[in-house]
């Protein structure tokens, strides 16, 4: 689903859901070091939690809102922010050691082909990390059906290390799935 300036500026107002990006950037386990791409970045928060572990200049991140990108750019001077969404992510392959992204994939157009792109995107042993609302039915997150479907397709793209972990946060459980790249072809 695509978010208008209006929808954008709701969102931001409303939802900013700190303590969700801090868990899924908790799990991610940023290091300076790192070179981090945030997916779906909506007003940037996650994007900061990022750029305090490993330095703006080392934070990337996209979203297809024109205003939730300059609000990301407002937040986090210094990262690269730009206009795409999973699918069609701008920047090269095997250049990110850590990608994540937090409530942005029950959004994406494709799926598995955003899966795939970004898996693109990693470095060898480079993680990617799906924070997404646990759900029991399909909606605004992810049922354990869809978790499975998930760990699927990233399993055929060749990821290892595959788990699921679940945080309470608040009222809700956020089920965040991580993979890792092998370092090996
Ligand atoms: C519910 S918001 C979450 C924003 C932010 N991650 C957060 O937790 O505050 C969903 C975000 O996914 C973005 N989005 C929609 N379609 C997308 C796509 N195909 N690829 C990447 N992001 C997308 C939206 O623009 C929006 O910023």
């Amino acid at each position: 689903m695509a978010f208008g300036t209006i929808g954008a500026r709701l969102y931001a107002w409303f939802n900013r859901h700190p303590e969700a990006n801090r868990a899924v950037v908790d799990v991610a386990a940023l290091r300076p070091g790192d070179h981090v791409l945030e997916v779906g970045c909506g007003p940037g928060v996650g994007l900061e939690l990022a750029a305090r572990a490993v330095g703006a200049d080392h934070a990337a991140a996209v979203d297809p809102s024109e205003t939730f990108v300059a609000m990301a750019r407002k937040r986090v001077p210094g990262a690269d922010v730009r206009v795409a969404g999973a699918e069609d992510v701008p920047f090269d392959d095997g250049m990110f050691t850590a990608i994540f992204t937090l409530a942005s994939m029950h959004h994406w157009a494709d799926r598995d082909g955003g899966l795939a792109a970004l898996t693109a995107k990693l470095t060898p042993g480079g993680r990617l990390v799906l924070g997404e609302r646990l759900l029991d039915r399909a909606g605004h997150g992810i049922t354990p059906a869809q978790i499975d479907e998930v760990t699927a397709r990233l399993t055929a793209l060749g990821q290892t290390g595959l788990r699921t972990e679940r945080r309470r946060v608040g009222r809700r459980t956020l089920a965040v799935i991580v993979s890792e790249r092998p370092t090996a072809p």
